[in-house]
């Protein structure tokens, strides 16, 4: 039931401020100077009026609790109870229970309350259900090993959901009940419990123990084409790092944090050709294997690609740039030159990764087929090479699917659409191939989207969108 806006709301939590942690962040790590002399500290999400919270602050005066509650209406009536009963072990914070990191420490917890949380029964919104794996994941994170979670519901399909969850995210399960209060009332009852024990609806309760630490698990994907892919945009849009998204350097051996402009620490110097950006001249037999748009300083769509991503699947994502302006399919086929660089590369970042992370998916990006038009290729011709591409990627470095971005206009004649057939018939055909979007075409359509300077380039804020709408497509694929 929606909570009608309170009168006063303001003035209200004004006069329980004591109660009150305005600025929870500067807490983390140091919740428990709140009460040195504390046994545990304790942390209730989804507290509503607070029924539950200060009952049990009374009952156990030794502990530490804070309840977390995003709505403020309800956790208004929490710290006036709190207030009311001069409680000196809790308090209380307004917040998403999603951004528990920010203000936790690493396992600064000792117990997690989730009492009757929202059921979010349609399938589709069951990442938004407080004990979906990736919740239980942030849980496991602040909490300690052997800290615990005390979860109850009146809901039964969401208390089965929840129990393949804590299974799933190794939490030790015990004392499970599906009616608690059987023989009669047992422990402290939250509001929502009251109304339902009253109706006769069993109560669910399970307590799970933290066995272990989630493992850091972290998406590689590898960003291959040409120069679309590469960068050629005409600016460097701000150089914003992206939460969460890394870059595997392959010169230097490094893995960074992801920004534009992306690629290898190399440049284009005019006439004198390629150089490293320490001043030194490439050498030669770099110079025709060496992948990324930092020689164009400009803006890449793996940024916004990475950011779009993580938003759907909430991982950490290292990016491996291996694209090569002008390139054809023929470039790329397994045994030549470029293949071989691609593998190289893509298993050194592979490697690097596997020493702190554990590897979730690894995917290719592909946005390539541009020169293959210019130069003619037929449909057929390309569907074969890039379904062995693609085929040689995943026995090469085990990439699990070949993603695609539809390459868009470049030649603007019969040319292009052999390209782009051939590239929607493999996604449609062949199941190693995911079709990410079509929208390059359309962008293809507005100046502001071209790079003014390149034909057939797309603009730093074209080539956003188009990254945009790739990753978001591809995050959701891997949920
Ligand atoms: C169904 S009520 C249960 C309230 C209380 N735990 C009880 O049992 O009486 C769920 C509460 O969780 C809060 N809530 C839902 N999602 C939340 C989130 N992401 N972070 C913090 N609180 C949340 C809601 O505002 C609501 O007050």
């Amino acid at each position: 039931m929606r909570m009608r806006k309170k009168n006063n709301l303001q003035s209200r939590m004004d006069a329980c401020s004591e109660y009150w942690i305005q600025n929870p962040e500067t807490y983390k790590g140091r919740w428990r100077e709140l009460k040195p002399d504390c046994s545990q500290l304790r942390v209730e999400v989804g507290c509503g009026k607070g029924k539950f919270t200060v009952e049990t602050a009374a009952a156990e005066p030794d502990m530490l609790l804070i309840a977390v509650e995003i709505v403020k209406d309800a956790m208004v009536v929490g710290m006036e109870k709190a207030k009311a009963m001069g409680l000196k072990n809790v308090f209380f914070i307004s917040m998403d229970v999603a951004e528990i990191e920010n203000f936790f420490e690493e396992s600064e917890l000792d117990l997690l309350y989730i009492n009757f949380c929202d059921p979010w029964p349609r399938s589709k919104n069951a990442k938004r259900r407080l004990t979906y794996h990736t919740f239980l994941d942030k849980y496991r994170r602040v909490l300690k090993l052997g800290g615990q979670i005390h979860f109850k519901t009146d809901n039964a399909k969401l208390f089965e959901f929840s129990l393949e969850e804590f299974a799933r995210c190794d939490l030790e399960m015990r004392n499970v009940t599906r009616n608690l209060h059987e023989n009669g009332p047992v422990g402290i009852m939250t509001g929502y419990e009251e109304k339902f024990y009253n109706l006769g609806t069993p109560i669910n309760r399970c307590e799970c123990i933290v066995r272990s630490k989630p493992a850091n698990t972290m998406d590689v994907i590898i960003f291959a084409g040409q120069s679309n892919m590469q960068g050629e945009t005409e600016r460097l849009s701000e150089a914003e790092t992206v939460k969460d998204a890394y870059e595997y350097k392959w010169l230097t051996n490094k893995i960074v944090p992801l920004r534009n402009p992306v690629g290898e620490n190399i440049k284009f110097d005019g006439s004198e050709g390629w150089a490293l950006e320490s001043g030194d001249q490439i050498p030669a037999w770099l110079k025709d294997h060496v992948f990324g748009a930092s020689c164009y300083g400009n803006t890449n769509l793996v940024p916004s690609f990475c950011r779009a991503y993580i938003d759907q699947r909430e991982t950490s994502v290292l990016a491996v740039h291996t694209a090569k302006g002008s390139s054809v399919i023929d470039q790329w086929a397994p045994g030549a030159e470029i293949y071989s660089t691609l593998v190289q590369k893509a298993n050194a970042a592979i490697k690097k990764a596997k020493r702190e992370h554990t590897i979730g998916h690894i995917y290719v990006v592909w946005l390539q087929g541009e020169s293959d038009a210019i130069s003619g290729t037929s449909k057929d011709t390309y569907k074969q090479k890039l379904a062995q591409l693609a085929q040689s990627c995943m026995k090469d470095f085990g990439a699990e699917r070949f993603a695609v971005i539809r390459v868009g206009r470049f030649t603007n004649d019969e040319r292009d659409l052999q390209i782009m057939q051939a590239q929607e018939e493999l996604c449609d055909e062949n199941p190693d191939f995911i079709m990410l979007t079509k929208i390059a075409e359309e962008l293809n359509k507005e100046p502001e989207y071209m790079n003014p300077y390149v034909a057939g380039h797309y603009s730093a804020k074209g080539i956003e969108i188009l990254g945009n709408a790739a990753g978001g497509a591809l995050g959701k694929y891997a949920e």
